[in-house]
């Protein structure tokens, strides 16, 4: 059989990942797909560049269009990222009856539900296993290896620049600002990395993953999203001598009154598999109701594990080019016209367990006027630490450990500690999840 012809978009870290997987394991990849995947034409801005992969044989091009528009071409590679104009070319290739394999989040979660319906309309493919926590098949895992479970809840480390800062932060000390720069110089973090440090990057993430699991449209605006530049060096070692590690989570789980779709800095007991995921790794903890909880652990992104997962995308739509369209995985998991636009639930009425540090004055009867407070908004306390007083601070700061207790009511306890002469400044809070095995 004849070769697929392939044509790529945008040449950088992932693009060369891909090309030099494709040369180096094509034999591999031909058994697997039963055909040989040929990458034929390339964009990229800057044709002279010099580059870690062997483009001899690809024609490079400096305008997109022409491979979007090139009839040779049957599946494109969109690997520019961002929003635009990456969704004019991914649309424009489907408009031409291209398949599409994209490790592109950004576009999928704010754009997808357009895509999915073009793309269906016109009987093509869009791949994007790469989209999600790099490396590792986990949109494949929970669109059809866990396809028997109702699916709980999930919760992941899906950014590996915020995981790497904090993860430096406790193991070494550093400060927000440095982990930041050393991470932007190993290549983990956005064009914008804002994007990372803002939780935006694991919200785009979260996003497609609550959609596959869950079998609802993607709610990219509907996603609580806080991220990691409030936290303070102090915070995460008090956090560590109470046996809790901070991660910054995605979470997406059912209740009753909707789904919770939540980005957050959160501390996780220091036992739990997930919390000792370090550096730039990434995983994902998925609970099913037959499966039980299953973790799902690996590299999240750089050049070859981003292109393994390309690769694995173009093996799939490659075995599948003349499987009738109706016949094929659907692009969210469940079929388009089986998706359920469940409510999702605000934050104020989302249910955790909080870490809050306030700086109170030396004194008897301060900490009894803070339980007062909590205790008048029927929030339980499980522990509390008073550290010692720094040389030269009127306040010493004080550690409190609460149960489950629905967000509305902390805002009213914060506001209300707050207003205490006996307090000063802020009261910092950090949300706590157990991810208990029977947590529902
Ligand atoms: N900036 C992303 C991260 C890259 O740090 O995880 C992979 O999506």
């Amino acid at each position: 059989m004849k070769p697929v012809k392939i044509g790529i978009l945008g040449l950088g870290t992932v693009g060369c990942g891909t090309i030099n997987v494709l040369a180096r394991n094509g034999q591999e990849i031909a058994r697997r797909a039963g055909r040989e995947i040929s990458i034929i034409q390339a964009s990229t801005r800057d044709l002279k560049k010099k580059r870690s992969c062997a483009t001899a044989s690809i024609k490079l091009v400096q305008d997109p269009h022409e491979v979007v528009r090139n009839p040779e071409i049957e599946v494109v590679v969109e690997l520019i990222g961002g929003y635009d104009p990456a969704r004019a070319l991914v649309l424009e290739a489907i408009a031409n009856g291209k398949h599409v394999v994209t490790a592109n989040k950004a576009l999928i979660a704010v754009h997808g539900n357009e895509i999915f319906a073009q793309a269906q309309k016109k009987g093509v493919m869009v791949a994007f296993e790469a989209a999600v926590a790099g490396g590792i098949p986990i949109i494949k895992s929970v669109r059809e290896g866990l396809a028997g479970n109702r699916i709980e809840w999930l919760a992941g480390i899906i950014n590996g620049t915020s995981n790497f800062i904090l993860t430096e932060m406790r193991d070494k000390g550093a400060d927000f600002a440095d982990a930041l720069k050393e991470a932007q110089r190993l290549g983990y973090a956005e064009a914008d990395p804002t994007f990372d440090v803002e939780g935006i990057d694991t919200a785009h993430k979260l996003t497609i993953l609550a959609a596959i699991a869950f079998g609802i449209p993607l709610k990219f605006k509907q996603v609580y999203t806080e991220g990691i530049t409030r936290i303070t060096r102090m915070d995460v070692q008090y956090a560590e001598k109470l046996g809790y590690r901070l991660k910054l989570l995605g979470i997406a789980r059912r209740t009753n009154g909707g789904v919770e779709l939540r980005v957050h800095p959160t501390l996780i007991p220091e036992r739990r598999l997930i919390a000792n995921v370090d550096g730039a790794m990434n995983a994902v903890l998925v609970k099913g109701d037959a499966v039980g909880p299953t973790m799902f652990y690996g590299a999240g992104a750089g050049a070859e594990p981003t292109a393994s997962a390309v690769v694995a995308d173009l093996v799939d739509v490659v075995r599948t080019l003349t499987v009738d369209p109706n016949n094929r995985v659907p692009h969210l998991a469940f079929q388009p016209d089986a998706l359920v636009d469940l409510p999702i639930l605000p934050i104020e009425d989302v249910e955790t367990s909080y870490y809050l540090r306030l700086h109170a004055l030396d004194k008897p009867g301060v900490l009894a006027e803070v339980t007062r407070i909590l205790a008048d908004l029927n929030i339980s306390i499980e522990s509390i630490l008073q550290k010692e007083p720094h040389p030269n601070e009127e306040t010493v700061p004080v550690i409190i450990l609460t149960q489950r207790v629905r967000e509305k009511n902390m805002n009213e306890a914060i506001a209300r500690i707050e207003k205490l002469a006996s307090i000063k400044g802020k009261v910092a809070r950090i949300r706590l999840e157990h991810l208990n095995a029977d947590w529902k």
